[in-house]
Parts: structure tokens; sequence; C-alpha cells
């Protein structure tokens, strides 16, 4: 039982989902603490048969608190997560402030629950499309190892936040309506168009968010060995990201025994079906816990056996967020 959760970020995208996944997951808690900036000071959220008042995030709005789940950008918990800590509460950060920290576990409980001991106050979220391809990979890779993934994303909104989302609403009625929508959010026309994830591109020419899914997999894997490569980019989707991914094994595998293993993996659900047609989707995927795996076949590619191709879709708010991280807390 926690006596008070702080909410940081708590009328984000995220955020919200946090304050629902607490009432649904029946987390013991005396209090619920919403924060937010001076913005958002004051507004009211309905939960649980009353009202909860929304703060303004300071350095005094963790006295009391003994668990935060952050998720209001890099730079609100670069500052304010030690803080929560020094202050005695565990925190469970979704930015990528102190995913790769080497004194700071990064957790998704269906592959590497016991790291989460290993915390000094506060406990990292891996980035979203990291933990849609890691609850699929990681019982495969238990059972023969995997050398090489190659993996392509289709990344929804969501995953930029609430602003994304809605900017992705008004410029497909402005499409409809035969505008040309401005964008704001993000780089380009974001409505009936696609592109290359809009993180910073590196000297090695991959941009961020490709970089994470390499870094935070391998730590989480707790190999170095692992190849890893992947292309990022951003769909007009609202809210769950899809995956297609090439796994390397080291001996030789078959899509029977790869769909055996995924039946019996925790957060994983099997969709597959090839007459009628029906593979994982981020409609289908939308507000569930689990994330789909489909198209499971043998990689032609690669003659000896060692290659396996899926697609995967997952709900990026959920899993790739706000449930992974309520998930860290029940394991505390
Ligand atoms: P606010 O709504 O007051 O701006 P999203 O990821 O959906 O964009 O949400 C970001 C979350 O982070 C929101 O809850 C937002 O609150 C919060 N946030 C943004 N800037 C600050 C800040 N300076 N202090 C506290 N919370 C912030």
């Amino acid at each position: 039982m926690f006596k008070c959760v702080a909410i940081v970020g708590a009328t984000g995208a995220v955020g919200q989902e946090f304050l629902s996944l607490i009432d649904q997951r029946n987390m013991q808690a005396g209090a619920i603490k919403l924060l937010a900036s001076a913005r958002s000071a004051g507004k009211k959220v309905f939960f649980n048969g009353s009202d909860l008042v929304v703060e303004e995030l300071t350095p005094a709005s963790f006295d009391g608190v003994d668990l935060a789940l952050f998720s209001a950008g890099g730079s609100i918990s670069k500052e304010y997560a030690p803080i929560a800590a020094e202050a005695g509460c565990v925190v469970v950060d979704n930015s990528s402030a102190f995913r790769m920290d080497s004194h700071t576990p990064l957790v998704v409980p269906e592959v590497n629950p016991e790291d989460a001991r290993q915390h000094n106050g506060i406990i990292a979220n891996p980035n979203c499309s990291t933990i849609i391809m890691v609850v699929p990979v990681w019982p495969l890779h238990k059972v023969n190892p995997i050398k090489r993934i190659v993996v392509s994303t289709y990344q929804a909104a969501s995953g930029a936040g609430q602003a994304a989302m809605l900017e992705l609403e008004r410029e497909s009625r402005e499409v409809l309506a035969g505008k040309t929508p401005q964008p704001n959010i993000f780089p380009f026309q974001y409505a009936f168009n696609l592109f290359s994830h809009n993180s910073e591109v590196g000297e090695n020419g991959y941009n961020t968010e490709e970089m994470k899914m390499v870094n935070e997999t391998r730590k989480m894997f707790h190999s170095d060995d692992i190849q890893i490569t992947a292309t990022c980019v951003r769909v007009p989707v609202m809210r769950a990201h899809s995956e297609a991914i090439n796994l390397q094994f080291t001996n030789p595998i078959t899509p029977e025994e790869v769909r055996e293993v995924l039946s019996n993996a925790p957060g994983v659900r099997v969709v597959d079906q090839r007459d009628p047609q029906h593979y994982p989707m981020p409609i289908d995927a939308s507000g569930k816990d689990e994330v789909l795996v489909g198209r499971i076949r043998q990689d032609i590619s690669q003659p000896d056996g060692c290659g396996i191709d899926m697609f995967v879709s997952g709900d990026q708010l959920l899993k790739g967020a706000a449930l992974n991280a309520v998930q860290i807390a029940e394991l505390l």
C-alpha cells in the first residue's frame, strides 16, 4: 500500500492513462496527487467519485509522497526526479533522462524484473518502441539467443503527446475540407502522410529514437553482443505503434516454434490468421494491455533456417508507457 502516489504530468496523454490504470488495477494508494505546470494548476479531474485538483509542480511537491510516476518530459525529470528521490519517494520515470544512467535500472517487468530491485530511488521506463519490441522478442531470445534484430517502426501520434494527437485530428479535418494544413508540433504535414521520426539525427545517421531501441534493448538484455538496427517512422495513426521485426537466431527455428513460445509468453497475444487475413493492427491494439504479434514466418533470405519475420502492434500509451510504469510500481 502506498501512502501517497503523485503523477507528474497528470494532464498529459500518459498522465491520464496513469490515473485510469491506478483505478482499473486497484492500486492501493491512501492519496493521489496530480502535478502539472502552473498552466493547469486548479483544474479538476474526476476520479473515484470525487474531484482531484491539479497542483503546480514545485520542489516541495513530494513531501509525504512514496511513489511518483513521471511523464512530463526529460527536462522536468532531470530537475525533479532527484528531488523526489531525495524526499524518500520511489520515482518511475517515463522520460529518457535516466534510462542509460548506469545507476538507474531500466525495466520491462516481462524481461528484467530483478533489475528493479537495484534502484537508488529512480527506475526508468524504456522508450515506447523499445518496450513494444522487447516484450515478444525476449521470450524468443531466452530459448534461442538472437544475434541480430532489424526493426522498422510505424509510430503513432500518441508518442509525441496530447498536442500531437490533436494536431493529427485537426490536420485530418483540414485535408478532408480541401485545405492545406500547417504543422505545429511536427515539422511536416502528418495527416495523409508519413515521415522519418522527428528526433534529432546523430553523426552516424541514426535518429535518437532508433538509437534508443538499440541501446535500451542491449541494457535490458544485459548483452552488448546483440546487433540491432532500426528505422523509425511516424505514421498518421492515433495511438498504437506497429513494428516489422526481422530476427536472426543462433540456431534454426521454425514459425511453429515461435508461435508456441509466444502463445505462452506474458504480455503477448498471437494474432496470426492467414485466412481470412487477420494480423496485428493498431486499432485492435489500442486500449489493450498485450502486444499483438502476427505475420510470423520463416525469413526466406536466411537459408540456414535461423531467420524469422514478424509484425507487432502495441498500445503506445499503455504497455509502451503508463502500463509498463504501473507494472514496475506493482513489482515494488
Ligand atoms: P500542462 O498540461 O500543465 O502543460 P504530453 O506528453 O501529453 O504533452 O503531456 C505533458 C505533461 O507534462 C502535461 O501534463 C504537462 O502539463 C506537463 N508539463 C509540461 N511542462 C511542465 C512543467 N514545466 N512543470 C510541470 N509539468 C509540466
